[in-house]
């Protein structure tokens, strides 16, 4: 409690505003609820950020929604617990092999989804997160154009099935979702058979393929306060859990399993670079300004254009 006041104080005295992810520890999302924050997906952390005040914004999560928040506010300076805490898609999609990948299709209309860094969204056309992917597609295809997508294959293939858009996919995933397990759902489901299966796109298509609820952090958020279901089997980082049960306290919660076996493992799915965002790093950072996300003006100007399309598109 008293590491939780010395944040709060510090917040204040650098006109700062707290910024956290679902997937973050729920200390951290309780302290940005508390201080005016935010807590919410890549999309609206993104928002949040760009029509605040504050002069410091510090970014509970991973990597890239620090660039992200550089990006959209140069003036204001963008903080990090750890500038250590990345994102198995974004070190899966490096910018020279992706720059190379969409020189050999310069037919296709380049989509890349914000969990990339600032060199990889300088290259492409559009932004998406997990909320806006298909809709952005819809509309890509709808004026016929063809898509290169990155980096996640089973959102890729997701929004590519639901669309019936022309994708072309990069090979990348994301180490917390691919780890959902098909056998172990199903063997879960069978011991539940009236809860409803909540399933994020990032997860292997069979996972997704068991859904009752396909979607983002959000919409998988939206699910559970409404559907009438008691119990719900959630494929998503558990981070997520703290917003869930906070919305709907009557509700039971479970975690889908990651082995093939139906044994739930609570470590598994929960990103081990979410995770890096503490208390004790954040006050750190608070005080001495360290773990500053700095993005080179050149490529800040070239990765605005897709991240404000997106921005546009979505408001
Ligand atoms: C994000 O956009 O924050 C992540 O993809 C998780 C999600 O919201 O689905």
């Amino acid at each position: 409690a008293e590491l939780e006041a010395c944040i709060k104080a510090e917040l204040k005295a650098r006109d700062a505003v707290l910024v956290a992810h679902y997937y973050t520890d729920p200390d951290i999302q309780r302290l940005a609820e508390e201080t005016g924050g935010c807590v919410a997906d890549s999309l609206e952390m993104a928002r949040f950020g760009n029509q605040h005040p504050a002069s410091t914004v510090v970014v509970a999560g991973v990597r890239f929604m620090g660039e992200t928040a550089k990006i959209l506010n140069p003036e204001k300076k963008v903080l990090m617990p750890t500038l250590e805490a990345t994102c198995s898609l974004d070190v899966g999609c490096p910018a020279d092999e992706f720059s190379a990948f969409c020189d050999q299709h310069p037919d296709r209309t380049v989509v890349v989804y914000a969990n990339t860094s600032a060199a990889v969204k300088a290259r492409a056309d559009w932004v998406v997160t997990s909320s806006c992917a298909q809709a952005i597609v819809e509309h890509l295809d709808s004026r016929g154009e063809k898509i290169l997508w990155a980096p996640d294959k089973h959102l890729g293939r997701y929004v590519q099935k639901t669309t019936g858009a022309d994708m072309l996919l990069w090979d990348g995933s994301c180490i917390v979702h691919e780890e959902f397990k098909y056998r172990g759902l199903e063997d879960l489901k069978a011991l539940y058979p009236d809860a409803a299966v909540l399933v994020h796109p990032e997860s292997p298509d069979a996972v997704v393929e068991m859904a009752d609820v396909v979607g983002s952090t959000s919409q998988l958020i939206h699910a559970v306060q409404t559907l009438p279901n008691d119990t719900f089997i959630v494929a998503t980082d558990n981070g997520i859990f703290y917003k869930m049960q906070q919305l709907a306290p009557n509700k039971t919660l479970i975690e889908a399993p990651t082995a093939g076996n139906g044994a739930t493992c609570r470590s598994c799915a929960h990103c081990p670079w979410m995770a890096m965002n503490g208390l004790e790093n954040l006050l750190e950072v608070l005080r001495t300004g360290s773990q500053e996300v700095h993005v080179d003006p050149a490529l800040r100007a070239r990765a605005l254009k897709p991240l404000q399309r997106m921005l546009d598109f979505t408001a």
